[in-house]
């Protein structure tokens, strides 16, 4: 995008100051328009427009540049190039090509950084409309293989509408070959190819938006069981430095159920970035066995490129999530970390010399929190169809401290909670969700489907074991004064059955060949063997047998491997494991005592 537009001179530097810079205007400039900066033609944005007097946001390093440089307009916003090849790709804040290399820093801008954003392959357009069709905004004019695991809508740009007088036959074509000419009611003509551009600060148009109704599943039980996600929510993962947030993030990344995947590494390491994209590209779909990079998109922004691209790389990321989801798909879009964006916000803010409010963020923080996450939702598009963006965004409260300002705004912007815990990732839990503090609003959206597609009970099965946990929670406190040998047995049979939620179900290990995606039936058999054992338990303690007696029948450490041991598709063997086991407790009652 930085090469959009011929562009003229409009203005001259007259001060600059890291990211941001003035120029004194003279010719026609409008604000969120992209312009070029100096004889470097650096990539910038006006955000400001005042007395003759333009601001501009520079999304490259400005040393070197001097007052009395040209500033010049390209009469477009800043937008991103949408059409097939994005996929697989790995760009910058600006939709810039990145190459990853495997050192110190990692990410690279791609040597002849004006290349395009899309590869100038051909690619096999078959077309979906017929000469004399009437078209809309959306709809679709034909499908081209962009991987073997998403096909890609070429669909009608959102500004036409009318007659199509012409369309390509099937065959081989690059993106801005025209594939079709629409007639509109002016009789004006519009040639169209496969690309279309978007202004990135610009939600782009749908029918109509719709309640999110299915989970987003992520093969992470305490997400999936505990505080799940829906298609087209929304989801805040704060958590001190080290608590596993990117751990977590791609682990959602790698499983979650979406078609695509947008992941946003914002404002964190380079070399951590690079390990990530080096790892996807060995990494398969377990469904489909292809690679996982021919549905995901990185979009990079890493702590050593420029401030302000990293403001835009969000918006860059959204659009080209909506853009996928306007093809009918669902999508997720993982932002890590959105406290480096709010950063780079605070940073311009003060260059601008704004009034700062709380640390120093400007007044306008929650507008773009609220407005970034307002993005995401599951819709009907104009072509008709469903699809869907579903936001999870990964927040650095410095020092851990929730009650900071982007974490706080977060929160009141999501419905989803998961609150990553430095306790828990000392002692090692992992992923170290705290399930007290964590929550979800989507939980009676994605009953439904866990009744429906894996057991009617879910919710009670769920709720049994939040219970049990919390239950232990205030035991624990008292074990800690007077020890658990002073509990009576039905308070340490509860105690015992936390460990099986926390180790055995809760705790999930992201290498581990067997336990890193679980199933929603194996999520549903562990939850259930555990909560079963836990009643049958109860049942026989209430009837005088001593909890060392189950304790010979039920070994806890063995009980807390199964998720490791039974492989997702022989959940059977969970099953069949939970009636034996449940037979050979209630055999620990004589026979008179059960009558
Ligand atoms: N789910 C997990 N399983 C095993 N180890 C983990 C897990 N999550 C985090 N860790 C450990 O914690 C370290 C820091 O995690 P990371 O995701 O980088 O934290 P954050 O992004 O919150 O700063 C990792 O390098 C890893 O050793
Ligand atoms: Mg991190």
């Amino acid at each position: 995008m930085t090469h959009s537009k011929e562009s003229t001179r409009t203005g001259t530097l007259i001060w600059i100051s890291g990211p941001v810079v003035k120029a004194r205007i003279s010719g026609p400039i409008s604000v969120l328009e992209q312009v070029h900066v100096g004889e470097a033609r650096l990539a910038g944005e006006v955000i400001g427009l005042n007395h003759g007097l333009a601001t501009i946001q520079v999304y490259e390093e400005t040393n070197g540049l001097r007052p009395g440089e040209p500033l010049c307009g390209t009469g477009a916003p800043l937008s991103v190039m949408l059409g097939p090849g994005l996929l697989a790709n790995i760009y910058d804040g600006l939709q810039r090509p990145l190459a990853v290399i495997r050192d110190q820093q990692g990410i690279y801008l791609r040597h002849g950084s004006q290349a395009e954003a899309l590869p100038s392959k051909k690619w096999n357009f078959t077309p979906r409309a017929r000469a004399g069709d009437l078209v809309h905004p959306g709809s679709v004019l034909g499908v081209v293989p962009e991987t073997q695991l998403i096909e890609h809508r070429v669909l009608i740009p959102i500004a036409v509408e009318g007659k199509l007088i012409d369309i390509a036959r099937q065959g081989d074509y690059a993106v801005h070959d025209v594939l079709a000419t629409v007639e509109d009611a002016g009789g004006a003509r519009h040639p169209l190819t496969m690309v279309d551009r978007w202004a990135v600060r610009t939600e782009r148009p749908v029918q109509e938006r719709l309640e999110p109704s299915r989970p987003l599943i992520t093969g992470q039980r305490v997400l999936d069981t505990f505080e799940p996600l829906a298609k087209g929510g929304t989801a805040a993962m704060p958590g001190p430095f080290g608590a596993g947030k990117t751990m977590l993030q791609q682990a959602l990344v790698k499983w979650c159920d979406a078609d695509v995947i947008i992941y946003v590494g914002c404002g964190e390491r380079g070399n951590e970035m690079a390990e990530v994209v080096n790892e996807f590209q060995r990494l398969t779909d377990p469904s489909s066995g292809r690679p996982l990079m021919e549905r995901t998109i990185f979009v990079a922004n890493t702590s050593n490129m420029p401030v302000a691209a990293r403001e835009a790389s969000i918006y860059s990321a959204t659009t080209i999530a909506e853009y996928y989801r306007d093809q009918g798909y669902a999508v997720a879009l993982m932002a890590d970390s959105t406290s480096r964006w709010a950063e780079a916000l605070r940073e311009i803010s003060g260059r601008l010399e704004e009034m700062p409010t709380e640390e120093g963020f400007p007044a306008y923080l929650p507008s773009r929190i609220a407005a970034f996450y307002e993005r995401a939702g599951r819709v009907r598009t104009l072509g008709g169809n469903e699809g869907s963006v579903t936001m999870v965004g990964s927040v650095s409260p410095p020092g851990g401290d929730f009650t900071e300002p982007v974490t706080q705004y977060t929160q009141r912007f999501t419905r989803a909670f998961w609150a990553l815990d430095r306790a828990l990732a000392n002692a090692r839990h992992y992923p170290a969700i705290n399930w007290q503090t964590s929550y979800s609003l989507y939980v009676n959206t994605v009953a439904a489907w866990w009744a429906k597609e894996t057991a009617p009970d879910w919710q009670a099965l769920r709720s049994t074991a939040a219970q049990v946990l919390e239950q232990a929670s205030r035991l624990d406190q008292l074990v800690q004064l007077v020890g658990a040998q002073a509990l009576p047995e039905r308070q340490r049979w509860i105690l015992d059955a936390a460990r099986l939620f926390k180790e055995g179900f809760l705790q999930q290990n992201v290498v581990h060949p067997i336990d890193a995606y679980c199933a929603p039936a194996k999520q549903v058999a562990l939850l259930r063997l555990f909560v079963e054992l836990y009643q049958v338990g109860q049942q026989v303690i209430e009837s005088g047998t001593p909890l060392a007696r189950i304790h010979q029948v039920l070994d806890i450490r063995r009980l807390v491997q199964i998720k490791e041991t039974v492989p997702n598709d022989q959940v059977d063997q969970i099953t069949q494991l939970l009636s034996e086991l449940k037979a050979r407790v209630n055999a620990l009652v004589p026979a008179e005592r059960k009558a």
